[in-house]
């Protein structure tokens, strides 16, 4: 059996920096189980930059950058647990530096800051437009040079608890096959987010299925503020992929079929640059309103001709490359086609500010986690921050808690046996129905009906759709191919039922928040309404199976609710 003092899952920036962090103590045997290699991890697809008062460029301070993400979660972060974040931010980045993230510079060497949107001042350090895959590659480096132990291509079935204390985790070892209980005193869920939910219509790798939040769920722990998912404004019309907002923070242009800058009439100081969900909102409104462009005006142009290639090449070399690659133009000569793509994950586990869950032990962190620091709509450029900050705590909180805390006397077969009979019966079923097909109708339902701007008829017959899917799945899924070695029919069944739990979840939370705040836009309740809906959301499922809707209290220090405008 194997046996960690802090098991970390997952290998993104939140896991790798974790574990760095953790296995400071010689003493302790760290691990990191992950389902993909790990520098094929999600972090690889952040572009634009990471955040950080550095004021390399302009005045700035943590506290500028604590009210701009407070203003941009439209008041629904934890105050505190912001103030932590952009606090520590500068120390995150010169710490990164100096383990060998290579930042691009500016002509006296500093690190180089870019205008994001909702930021009052150029605060994104970035690598060009390859930022989170430098920071993944050398923070894997760094934990192996660190001796971190590392089980790659390994999926999390479970989190196994006893009410009080975590044991460890079931899991299923891709590579020969098999289902292993892996003891640990400390768990650190690192899993990442699941806009892959909205299957088409996503920036997300297709790993992004919420494991570790969806095990949370079925472990009988709350999840928060699911009905929050980011749109980015600009991912490419026919794939999704992610083109960066710092396109924008460089200077590009959002233009419609007349050509018009239209973000002039929803946001006259900011313009492009203002917040992600009020830009992918007002491209959305330009093309329901009939301004797209294209024969069937359903995408919009994102123009950096004026940029010239030089600099194109210089800080946006990747952008250039997809934009060629999957849209077959070229940004030099013509505009990029683009319309918002489900990306960002706000909501997920419910953790306090040092990443702790009711379950002692039981960590998470990075987007798997809702700490809260991004409310109802995260600020471009947080993501990377706050996967750093946390993956930090965390580990330092699990480091301090694991010691003097002995493992619990079980071999936990009878947890791996629970999970043998599961995977057996998902291959001893006949097949009713294609995973192809139930995976397709999820993301349009959610697309559709829980996507940008939301109504409660639609939202209530996503609920039940997604409900018929879970009852298709459970009659008719089967899992066809018995092979034991690199099952990947397994692993994308099991990762479609995660899906499947979060949809239903968040198409719930949706519809109970009757109220229009950050990413969540309802048409029939257009207001925030801070009297009622100043909470964050938390659901947990019953031992029936059942879902419990609640709420819970919001942490402000300084900033009072005032109008969000830009
Ligand atoms: O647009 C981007 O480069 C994405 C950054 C982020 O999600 O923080």
């Amino acid at each position: 059996m194997l046996e960690y003092d802090i098991l970390i899952v997952g290998a993104g920036g939140a896991g790798l920096y974790a574990a760095l962090w953790a296995s400071q103590n010689p003493n302790l045997k760290v691990g990191v189980m992950t389902k993909v290699y790990p520098v094929r991890s999600h972090t690889g697809a952040a572009e634009g930059g990471i955040n950080a008062a550095l004021a390399n460029v302009a005045e700035d301070s943590p506290e500028k950058h604590a009210f701009d993400t407070v203003k941009g979660s439209d008041y629904l972060a934890d105050q505190d647990a912001v103030e932590i974040m952009t606090k520590m931010g500068p120390e995150i980045i010169y710490d990164i530096e100096h383990r060998g993230v290579p930042f691009s510079r500016l002509p006296d060497g500093r690190i180089a800051q870019r205008p994001f949107g909702g930021a009052s001042f150029p605060r994104t350090c970035y690598a060009a437009d390859r930022t989170g895959l430098v920071i993944l590659h050398t923070l894997y480096d760094q934990t192996l040079k660190q001796g971190v132990e590392f089980l790659n291509e390994w999926f999390l079935l479970n989190v196994i608890h006893n009410g009080e204390r975590v044991l460890g985790v079931t899991a299923w070892d891709i590579r020969n096959g098999g289902v292993h209980f892996i003891k640990a005193k400390a768990v650190i869920l690192a899993t990442g987010g699941h806009a892959r939910m909205y299957w088409n219509r996503t920036s997300n790798a297709l790993g992004n299925t919420g494991d570790g939040t969806a095990a949370v769920l079925r472990a009988g722990l709350p999840l928060k503020d699911m009905e929050f998912v980011q749109f980015h404004p600009t991912g490419l019309r026919k794939t999704g992929i992610l083109i960066t907002e710092g396109a924008r923070g460089e200077g590009g242009y959002l233009i419609n079929k007349d050509g018009e800058r239209f973000m002039k009439k929803y946001a006259p100081e900011k313009m492009e640059l203002a917040p992600r969900d009020i830009v992918a909102r007002s491209i959305e409104r330009e093309i329901l309103e009939g301004r797209g462009c294209g024969e069937k005006g359903d995408y919009i142009c994102l123009d950096l001709r004026h940029l010239g290639e030089k600099k194109l090449m210089e800080r946006l070399p990747q952008t250039v490359e997809h934009a060629r690659v999957y849209e077959g133009v070229d940004p030099v000569k013509e505009p990029i086609p683009i319309r918002p793509t489900a990306h960002y994950s706000m909501g997920g586990i419910d953790t306090d500010k040092y990443g702790q869950t009711e379950i002692k032990g039981l960590y998470a962190a990075g987007e798997a986690a809702c700490i809260s620091v991004h409310g109802a709509n995260r600020l471009g450029g947080n993501s990377l921050l706050d996967i750093l900050v946390f993956g930090k705590i965390t580990a330092e909180h699990a480091a301090e808690y694991v010691v003097g805390v002995e493992h619990l006397p079980t071999e936990g077969g009878e947890y791996v046996k629970r999970e043998e009979e599961f995977i057996s019966s998902l291959m001893d079923k006949e097949p009713k129905e294609k995973l192809a097909d139930l995976r397709r109708e999820m993301g349009d339902v959610m697309a559709s009906k829980v996507g940008i701007f939301r109504e409660e008829k639609p939202m209530v017959e996503a609920l039940e759709r997604i409900r018929e899917l879970k009852e298709r799945a459970k009659s008719g899924l089967a899992v066809t191919d018995r092979s034991k070695r690199f099952n990947l029919n397994l692993i994308q069944t099991l990762e479609f039922l995660n899906l499947l739990d979060l949809a239903e979840v968040t198409a719930l939370c949706a519809i109970e928040r009757k109220e229009s705040r950050g990413a969540h836009y309802r048409l029939d309740y257009p207001n925030r309404d801070d009297e009622n809906y100043l909470k964050h959301s938390v659901v947990r499922r019953k031992e029936d199976g059942t879902l419990q809707h609640g709420w819970k209290e919001v942490v402000i220090t300084k900033w009072q609710p005032q109008e969000r405008k830009y």
